[in-house]
Formats: structure tokens, C-alpha cells, sequence
């Protein structure tokens, strides 16, 4: 579409690069039979894009063996087989406000339907949770503490290998949600103290929908809470205990594999480091200007060290899903307005009450043209808005 700019990188990004499309054209053209369930030629190639897919993110997450990395349909799907696989009737688990309805649903229906305590440790006024709030929460039933790594909301990267050092000293489980994070910046789970990673293949690591997936480190294990075919070993009563068939269900979405291996090998040639600088560089093109404009209030964007490139912000006296209709209709500006999927972080910002706020997701193919046109666009809204106020 012409002018069209797309500001919605956070629900996922757009455009993929060709070498996607173009990937996954050929791959499914050529390979698209399923992999691992017999031995002929064309089986045992669709399979090597499988491993080797398994492979570099398991080298990406800093894993020690790619068994362990678990192919799944999105994180929801990676979130859920995790929090259902890890607690259970009698169990304590700890997250945070920061959490997306990924976890936080799952979480609330034990709680409700399994009696799961849960606690949630607040952010504050910056975005972070504080890691040594943790401690305090810990109970001899704590079985899990799972937390957001960079937020979809506000865009800060939590504290992880702090907080992952004081559940590692206690003996609890560690999982984060690496929706935002993974592709975008670095994780190693060793370095901060990570034992099982939950990711999306859409966002960051410009695949397609319908892949993404888990990496548990050895020593952890994850209860089944589903069973079906693996492809291997049919003869057994029970869904195998072995990783990765142990959290991998039926026929893998390999199309989605293919696209997200294309997405990864894109980025290792684009520098992963550089694509977030430049989304940086942008975001804080967005934060110089707009934190001084009357009528616009911005929402944890001041430690831009600790962040992805989400901008939150409301034009005062507008309600977020209007100052979105208004970008989209007048200035051709996609965006994501509303609660983000993610209700405790607007409760807490006190944005819960006007429906929400207005979120810039920015991506790898967003210019300086397109941030300059998303100013201007704010500023007149605002200023339009005194106007009619005045
Ligand atoms: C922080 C976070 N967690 C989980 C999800 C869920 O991702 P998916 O829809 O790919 O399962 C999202 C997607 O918006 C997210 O931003």
C-alpha cells in the first residue's frame, strides 16, 4: 500500500525479509513432505532444515544440546506447556505484572481451577521489577518463577540474570518469556541464569506465524500435559519421556520452521546488534521529540539503555483507540492501541482506565522517514486536541 507504515513490529513484524518468503517458497516446493517419520531422500532433507534450525538456536540460547530445543505452534503454546507441565494442585509460583496474557492465563486457571498460588512483584515507575523482591516471595512450594524478558508494553528488559541468580540459589525452576526478546538481543542462559526460555518465531526472529518453541536445560523436566504421535517409537503406550518428542506433539509445522531458520540465518548476516541499534536510534528519534510535546504523555520510556524498541504514549484527552483510528485513517500509520494483551501493566501505569495506550512497534525496515512522518503525526493530534480543549 502506498505511504503505508507500519508501526506494529511488537504484534509482530512486517515485512519479512524476501530471503523468508523466498525460503519458504522453495522449501515447501521442494521438501514439504514430513520429516522424521521415514527414510527416504526428500524425508531425510526436510529433516536437516528441522535440526539445523534446532541447532542455531540452541547455539543462539547458548543450550547445550539441541534435543532440548522444542518446537511449538507460537510462545503461547510454548507458555502454557511449561506453566501446566511445571505445577501443579498444592504448588506456589512467582511472576509479574509485566506478564502478557501468555502466562498470566494460564497462571490464573491453575489458580482458580488447581488451587496454584501465585504472586505477582510489581514494576516500577521506570519498568523494572526489582530482583531481590523475589526472595521475599520464595516458599517451600515454589515451584516456578517465570518472568517477562523485555516487555511488550513498555518495552524494558527486566533483570533477568539477578533474579535468576536468587531462584538458582534457592533451587527454583527459572523460565522467561523471551517473546520480544529473541532475535532482537542476546540470551544466554547461562550467563543469566536461565533454565527454560520460551520463544516466538513471528516477532523478532521474522518468521512466520505458527512456529516458535522452548529450550529446558538439562536437569529441568517438564511433565507431559498433552500425548500423540512423535513420528518414532509407535509401539509405546505413553507419549515419550525423551526431548525434544517429550513437548513436541504431532506433525511439526516445518514451513514455519523453514521460514523461521531463513528469518535467523537474515539476521546473522544483518548483525543482530545492528538492526537493534538502528531500532534504537529510532525510538529514540520518537522519545527526544515527543517527550517535550504539550498534550503527549510517554510511559517508561526514559532508560532506553534497558530497551527494545516499544514506544508507549497517549495523547491527553484522547482515548488511545481513537488517537489510533486517527493514525491510520488520516496518516496511513499502523499501530497497536488498546491493553496490549497485558491488563496488569495498564492497571499499574493508572492507563487501564482510558482503555489502554497507543504502542510503536519499531522493526528492522522502519526509516527515519517513517519515524520523522509518525512525529509530525503525533504532535498535530495533540495539538488539535488543545485546540478543541482551548
Ligand atoms: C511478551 C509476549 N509474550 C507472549 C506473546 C504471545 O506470542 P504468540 O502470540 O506468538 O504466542 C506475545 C505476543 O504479543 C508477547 O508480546
Amino acid at each position: 500500500m502506498k505511504n503505508f507504515i507500519y508501526l506494529d513490529n511488537g504484534a509482530t513484524s512486517y515485512p519479512k525479509p524476501e530471503s523468508v518468503y523466498d525460503f519458504m517458497d522453495h522449501f515447501y516446493r521442494n521438501f514439504g513432505v514430513n520429516p522424521g517419520r521415514s527414510g527416504y531422500d526428500l524425508c531425510m532433507e526436510a529433516g536437516e532444515v528441522v535440526d539445523d534450525t534446532r541447532k542455531m538456536l540452541t547455539k543462539y540460547f547458548n543450550g547445550k544440546n539441541p534435543n532440548r530445543l522444542c518446537f511449538c505452534y507460537n510462545s503461547t503454546d510454548a507458555l502454557n506447556l511449561i506453566i501446566n507441565g511445571m505445577l501443579q494442585k498444592g504448588d506456589h509460583a512467582i511472576t509479574t505484572t509485566l506478564e502478557h496474557n501468555s502466562v498470566l492465563r494460564p497462571l490464573y486457571h491453575l489458580y482458580k481451577f488447581n488451587g496454584v498460588e501465585i504472586d505477582y512483584i510489581p514494576f516500577n515507575k521506570r519498568g523494572f521489577v526489582d530482583p531481590d523482591d523475589f526472595p521475599k516471595k520464595f516458599k517451600k512450594n515454589t515451584k516456578l518463577v517465570i518472568v517477562n524478558h523485555a516487555s511488550n508494553v513498555i518495552g524494558t528488559i527486566q533483570p533477568i540474570k539477578e533474579i535468576g541468580e536468587h531462584c538458582h540459589k534457592h533451587g527454583i525452576p527459572f523460565a522467561i518469556d523471551a517473546s520480544q526478546s529473541s532475535g532482537k538481543i542476546p540470551i544466554d542462559i547461562e550467563e543469566l541464569n536461565v533454565d527454560i526460555v520460551a520463544f516466538t518465531g513471528h516477532k523478532s526472529f521474522l518468521g512466520p506465524t505458527g512456529i516458535g518453541g522452548l529450550y529446558v536445560r538439562e536437569g529441568i523436566e517438564i511433565r507431559h500435559t498433552r500425548a500423540g504421535g512423535t513420528g518414532v517409537r509407535s509401539a509405546v503406550r505413553t507419549h515419550l519421556y525423551e526431548y525434544p518428542y517429550r513437548l513436541e506433539y504431532g506433525t511439526l509445522n516445518t514451513i514455519g520452521v523453514a521460514g523461521l531458520y531463513a528469518g535467523i540465518k537474515w539476521i546473522q548476516e544483518k548483525g543482530m546488534h545492528k538492526i537493534h541499534e538502528h531500532e534504537m536510534k529510532l525510538t529514540k528519534m520518537l522519545k527526544d521529540v515527543l517527550k517535550d510535546i504539550e498534550g503527549v504523555t510517554l510511559y517508561c520510556q526514559d532508560d532506553l539503555a534497558n530497551h527494545i524498541g516499544i514506544f508507549l504514549f497517549n495523547v491527553d484527552g484522547l482515548e488511545a483507540m481513537n488517537t489510533g483510528t486517527i493514525l491510520d485513517v488520516d496518516y496511513n500509520i499502523a499501530c497497536r492501541t488498546g491493553l496490549h494483551c497485558a491488563p496488569l501493566v495498564h492497571e499499574q501505569l493508572g492507563t487501564a482506565k482510558v482503555h489502554g495506550a497507543v504502542r510503536f512497534g519499531i522493526g528492522p525496515f522502519n526509516t527515519e522517514e517513517h519515524i520523522q512522518t509518525a512525529i509530525d503525526a503525533v504532535k498535530e493530534i495533540a495539538e488539535s486536541q488543545i485546540g478543541r480543549n482551548s
